[in-house]
């Protein structure tokens, strides 16, 4: 269980989530809006306390987005603490509410807003067979979302039209594509950039080399021919038996 300082403009700030006798309060503070603004990785220490006319040892639930949180037998009569850390990015949107055990009609929430930048890092080598597709893509998830996702190949803005590239985002991931690997248009230093409104510009870098087409044997289609010719023999044979029992009838 964790122990509170709260200063008094906490207090009035924590006013938002207050209904009746059940008051959260937590560090960081909440919001005139009901959420706690925090950056992923960091702690978020709630408390829930029971305020008025409510006798001082009635017993406090804690849910996160409505599934009961664990809480020990200490932790539960007049004031209950849950502390979430670190704070993960499946955190963002969270719900946490607090209630009596005997009435749940008497509750406050508050819900988490975390922060987290695009994680754009680093650098891969890609090889690509000559006249295969090429698909790079780049994680933009992000809180607050992502201003802006570009494309650079060679270190100037890809050219759709000259390397019949296109690129597609769905809010999730960014991905440029290329149907069919040239190696003098498409064999380069590839990197997408995140333009964020809140942390710095980030960016993942693919080095693609395209390489020589190797003789993909057709390994399937053998295999498949080999079965049926096995299968056929074996229904031969099964019809044959069932002719050679029959001269013993
Ligand atoms: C539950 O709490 C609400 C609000 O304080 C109150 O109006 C209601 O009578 C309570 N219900 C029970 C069963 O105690
Ligand atoms: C969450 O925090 C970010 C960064 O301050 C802000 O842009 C966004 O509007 C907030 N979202 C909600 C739902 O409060
Ligand atoms: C990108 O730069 C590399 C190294 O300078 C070069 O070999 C390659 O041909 C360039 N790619 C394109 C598509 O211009």
């Amino acid at each position: 269980m964790l122990m509170f300082r709260t200063p008094f403009f906490l207090l009035l700030l924590c006013g938002a989530t207050q209904t009746l006798g059940i008051i959260i309060q937590s560090n960081p503070a909440i919001n005139s809006e009901g959420t706690i603004q925090v950056d992923a990785q960091k702690t978020v220490s709630l408390k829930c306390e029971v305020d008025g006319d409510i006798p001082a040892d009635e017993e406090l639930v804690w849910l996160r987005n409505g599934a009961m949180v664990q809480l020990s037998d200490d932790n539960k009569k007049g004031h209950s603490s849950v502390c979430v850390t670190p704070v993960l990015t499946e955190d963002n949107d969270a719900i946490f509410t607090c209630h009596l055990q005997t009435n749940k009609s008497d509750k406050a929430s508050v819900t988490l807003n975390v922060t987290y930048a695009p994680a754009l890092s680093g650098t891969e080598e890609i090889k690509v067979e000559l006249e295969s597709p090429l698909v790079l893509e780049c994680d933009m998830r992000a809180n607050p979302p992502v201003s802006s996702m570009s494309w650079t190949l060679n270190g100037s803005k890809v050219d759709l039209l000259e390397g019949g590239f296109t690129v597609t985002n769905n809010g999730i991931t960014s991905r440029l594509q290329v149907n069919s690997v040239n190696k003098h248009l498409h064999e380069a230093t590839y990197k997408c950039t995140a333009v964020s409104p809140m942390f710095p510009e980030s960016s993942q870098t693919f080095d693609v080399i395209v390489t020589e087409k190797t003789l993909n044997f057709p390994l399937m289609p053998i295999i498949a021919g080999v079965v049926v010719v096995c299968a056929t023999a074996l229904l031969a044979i099964v019809s044959r038996w069932r002719k050679i029992r029959q001269c013993f009838k």
